[in-house]
């Protein structure tokens, strides 16, 4: 028999925009997630990192091993939302997830890979269902990051952004619904390139 009371929402999917510093994944973030309600989908924003106690921590950390725990301690906690507003029905467009920490921790400071990815299954078994990892020339992001202005050194360091979007390329060649996508171009243009992939993946044309 049918049990009685509400009907149970369809769950929700799960979207990760990662990429290097500069390559624009905050802004569009918000753009496929206004794409996303225009077309009746209830959408979401979330980002990472977030917690502002964990920012504080970060901002006094020294260790490397330490940082990774705090972002891991940050993505556990962003991840119990996520999954709440999966189940509430809702398209979670998120900016930075898991990869980030793979990308940063392994490929930018050189830790461990095997290591790093131990820590963040303790943190969340939660899996996005599309990576998007935005990819420009990491001379082009360093640009867009002067012309932003007001950031801090680390951001900036070219060798370490070229480190990490090298380690984004090999998690591409793994798969498991990750997308490179070229984030050269006008917020227009990788806009579109964004929401084709998405359109692609759910079928979503009008
Ligand atoms: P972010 O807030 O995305 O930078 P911004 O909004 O200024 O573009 O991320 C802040 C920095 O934290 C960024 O350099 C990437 C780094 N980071 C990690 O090293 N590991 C992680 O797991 C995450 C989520 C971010």
């Amino acid at each position: 028999m049918r049990k009685r009371g509400r009907a149970r929402k369809t769950r929700g999917r799960f979207i990760a925009l990662e990429g290097a510093d500069g390559t624009g994944k905050s802004t569009q973030a918000k753009l496929l997630a206004s794409f996303l309600a225009k077309r009746g989908v209830p959408a979401r924003t979330t980002r990472e990192p977030d917690s502002p106690l964990i920012l504080n921590a970060l901002s006094g950390c020294e260790s490397k091993k330490g940082a990774c725990l705090l972002f891991a301690a940050d993505r556990a906690s962003h991840a119990e939302k996520v999954e709440r507003l999966l189940e509430e029905g809702a398209w979670v467009v998120c900016d930075r997830f898991t990869d980030s920490s793979l990308a940063y921790q392994a490929g930018g400071w050189g830790m461990d890979l095997g290591q790093v990815e131990e820590v963040n299954a303790f943190a969340t078994r939660l899996r996005p269902d599309a990576t998007l990892i935005l990819s420009c020339p990491p001379s082009l992001a360093a640009k867009r990051m002067r012309r932003r202005g007001g950031e801090s050194g680390f951001d900036c360091d070219l060798p370490l952004q070229k480190r990490v979007s090298c380690l984004y390329r090999f998690l591409a060649l793994r798969g498991a619904g990750r997308r490179i996508v070229d984030a050269s171009g006008t917020q227009r243009q990788v806009g579109e390139r964004i929401r084709e992939e998405v359109e692609k993946k759910w079928n979503l044309k009008s």
